[in-house]
């Protein structure tokens, strides 16, 4: 039917050849040491805009990592300017022994790219590049005036990307957004994400003795601070309701309507299987609520970490002087992250016990609650598009997960995002083994030049 299907085929194994290259830059945002790979990768996009047929194209300088900006804008006035988001920094790679082959020397198996980022976010987010780069060589013009904005600081929650956006107002204008982070179904199975879950992290920290002690000498003469810090942390949720039991922490959650609560039943869930996946013997989650309402709707709160005391071979008989655990909590509208913290350093000061001090680290990161409203007309038009290129109806879902700048893009231009990427969530994101299908990277790049001629009308 149309000329960028041809060139889509036609260019395909470049394409792959180039997403090797992209994931084969080791864009870590999270540590120092790859700063200067953050911005190699945020100058490979900006050459790709550029070889793709974009204008105005620039890395632009933020606090911290950079972002790569790109436009073609001569669809006319009457055309709606469509703005694309995708991030080319990606997570640590650590454990790199689980790796059957390493994260940044991406290999193809079986149809698959496998590579750190290779799904999460570099595949998804070179698709609609390749999509405006088929329509531009196939028809010399676009149907929508586009405009992308890709980061490199997604992966550590964007603490830059407040100002950076509020500055750039402007140039970032736009009538809707397409997020191509984001996930389908699965392999063959479309899904609109409406919901992502809002962020915050803290760090608690418990000081006893000024210097680790003898256990012997002292234990029973002076409190313990990993002995203290846990029967804090205990104190948190309820081991038989899972409810957190943090004074407030429910008080600004609104709760999941009828409505809310039949959609998400609409969409298959076995309990089995997914425990079964998982390696877990049970589910476990807050009561009165069904696994998918916990995950999808629910505010929860995980301990990521937890440090102090001797963790070498054998026994040591040390009295720590210190111990430290991290945790984050994921919210739902209308929590924020700010007296999500002030609740939790109130729980602290409340339930520590004596003979020790502690401190509440604030981490970066934060990110509101997300919701995209019912009947938007972005929406309407992606799940039209998904539906004729996955040949069903998507199914209607939310996530557990989080993109910060999506609430910084509401509240800053005014524009509710949609998720429009073509991930599945069994790729392995953020753990050893990340991987991209190939088919899916094919067909998104269909569903993205669908989309395009689509909100042109
Ligand atoms: N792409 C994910 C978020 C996501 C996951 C969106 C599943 C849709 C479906 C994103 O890169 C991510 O990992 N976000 C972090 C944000 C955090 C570091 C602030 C997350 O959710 O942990
Ligand atoms: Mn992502
Ligand atoms: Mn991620």
């Amino acid at each position: 039917m149309s000329g960028w299907q041809d060139y889509l085929d036609q260019h395909q194994s470049r394409f792959e050849a180039e997403l090797l290259e992209f994931v084969r830059i080791p864009s870590v945002s999270a540590m120092p040491e790859h700063m200067p790979d953050v911005k190699r990768a945020a100058g490979w996009v900006a050459d790709r805009l550029r070889g793709a047929g974009l204008e105005h194209v620039a890395v632009l300088p933020t606090t911290g990592h950079p972002a790569v900006y790109g436009d073609w804008l001569h669809a006319g006035p009457d055309k709606p300017t469509v703005l694309i988001y995708g991030h080319f920094d990606v997570q640590p790679a650590d454990p790199f022994e689980l790796w059957d082959s390493p994260p940044f020397q991406p290999e193809i198996r079986q149809g698959c790219v496998y590579g750190r980022g290779a799904s999460d976010d570099k595949g998804g987010m070179f698709i609609p590049i390749l999509s405006v780069e088929a329509l531009l060589q196939a028809g010399g013009r676009l149907p929508v005036n586009v405009k992308f904005i890709f980061e490199g600081q997604e992966e550590i929650g964007s603490p830059d990307m407040p100002p950076f956006i509020a500055a750039q107002r402007e140039r970032l204008a736009c009538d809707m957004i397409f997020s191509a982070d984001g996930l389908q179904w699965s392999a063959d199975e479309a899904q609109l994400v409406m919901g992502l879950k809002g962020l915050v992290g803290v760090e608690v920290i418990v000081e006893g003795p000024s210097a680790d002690q003898h256990s012997g000498l002292h234990g029973g003469g002076i409190n313990n601070p990993l002995m203290a810090l846990s029967q804090v942390l205990a104190s948190m949720k309820d081991p038989q309701s899972g409810r957190i039991t943090i004074d407030g922490f429910y008080d600004d959650v609104v709760d999941l309507t009828i409505e809310d609560k039949e959609q998400i039943a609409r969409v298959p869930f076995d309990e089995a299987a997914y425990c079964a996946r998982l390696g877990v013997p049970e589910a476990f989650g807050e009561e009165g609520y069904t696994i998918r309402e916990r995950i999808w709707g629910r505010p929860t709160l995980e301990l990521n970490g937890l440090t102090g005391g001797y963790q070498g071979d054998g026994s040591k008989t040390v009295l720590p002087a210190r111990a430290s655990a991290k945790i984050t909590c994921r919210l739902v509208a209308n929590q924020k992250p700010e007296r999500i913290t002030e609740l939790i350093r109130a729980h602290v000061e409340r339930h520590l016990p004596p003979g020790v001090t502690a401190r509440i680290e604030h981490l970066a990161g934060d990110a509101d609650p997300f919701l995209v409203p019912r009947g938007h007309n972005a929406t309407q038009a992606a799940g039209e598009v998904l539906r004729e290129v996955y040949g069903e109806a998507p199914y209607v879902t939310r996530v557990g997960g989080s993109i910060p700048i999506m609430t910084l893009f509401l509240r800053e231009l005014g524009v509710h995002g949609v998720m429009f990427g073509f991930s599945v969530g069994d790729e392995n994101l953020h753990a050893p083994n990340e991987f991209f299908r190939l088919a899916n990277f094919r067909r998104g790049q269909t569903a993205y030049c669908r989309l395009l001629e689509k909100l042109g009308g």
